[in-house]
């Protein structure tokens, strides 16, 4: 049985009659419409911890667009589903007042990966990314905690985070999971028309062929869709388009 936690407070008083000590445990922070890339996070967290907590929290702050806040899917019944059957045993689940006693008036803000890549498309999003996910590790206190690649930039700013705060957990980086066909799994994807689904197969294909950026940026456009950035970081090469209106983002080793 996953049990549901929606304060602080009772996760406090939880882990104080339990005895649930941060090295025994491990989290994973997500938003819901919870997918399979969601699944190898959980999977390998069970596997490597005595306890998991996931979150689900549609966190406002970040989301630049209200458009993009309003349509995010929310798929709570399945993803409850998912995590009672790969034995999560702790959801928590809390609303924005229990997350944002200050109103957002108090924030996380990095002053130089953040500004790069997304964060120059997509004003303040990482000032949000970086305080809820500062709020979840300090009420959480987890020992380890689980990202993605997928999303590449979120989790060097996080590694950045809990080294600049000396915060106690060790943040794991795991792969993207893609679908069958290559590209890589996202909430957003389920609102993606068929025929933005099948553009958006050109996506992962072109970012990894063995082209320049701009070659790359050029061949994107010239199928139909709008490209934000592709850019060389890290030993990486990311890349941000819409496919209509839907913003994907992915990244791969070169
Ligand atoms: P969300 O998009 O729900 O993602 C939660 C976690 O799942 C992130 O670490 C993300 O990188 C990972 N993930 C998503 N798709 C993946 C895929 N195809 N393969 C592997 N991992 C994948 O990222 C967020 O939520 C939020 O910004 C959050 C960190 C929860 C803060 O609000």
């Amino acid at each position: 049985m996953t049990q549901i936690i929606k304060t602080v407070k009772e996760w406090r008083e939880l882990c104080d009659s339990e005895n649930i000590s941060s090295k025994e445990l491990g989290f994973i922070p997500t938003m819901g419409a919870l997918h399979k890339g969601h699944a190898s996070l959980i999977k390998k967290c069970v596997s490597e911890n005595r306890r998991t907590v996931v979150s689900i929290f549609v966190n406002p702050t970040q989301f630049n667009d209200p458009n993009d806040l309003k349509k995010y899917p929310k798929t709570f019944e399945q993803d409850f589903k998912m995590l009672e059957e790969l034995k999560v045993d702790y959801l928590f689940f809390p609303n924005y007042e229990e997350l944002y006693p200050d109103n957002f008036t108090y924030k996380v803000h990095e002053n130089s990966l953040s500004k790069i890549l997304c964060g120059a498309y997509r004003s303040g999003h990482f000032d949000g990314v970086l305080t809820v996910v500062m709020k979840l590790l300090n009420s959480i206190k987890p020992g380890r905690a689980y990202f993605g690649e997928k999303d590449y930039q979120q989790y060097k700013l996080i590694k950045g985070i809990v080294e600049a705060f000396f915060l106690q957990t060790e943040i794991i980086a795991c792969p993207t999971v893609r679908d069958e066909d290559g590209l890589a799994l996202s909430s957003r994807n389920l609102l993606l028309s068929p025929e933005e689904r099948k553009l958006a197969l050109n996506f992962p294909g072109l970012l990894k062929a063995n082209k320049t950026c701009d070659e790359i940026k050029f061949e994107l456009e010239k199928v139909g869709f709008k490209v934000d950035y592709i850019e060389e970081y890290d030993g990486r090469r990311l890349g941000a388009v819409y496919a209509g209106k839907v913003r994907l983002i992915d990244n791969v080793k070169l």
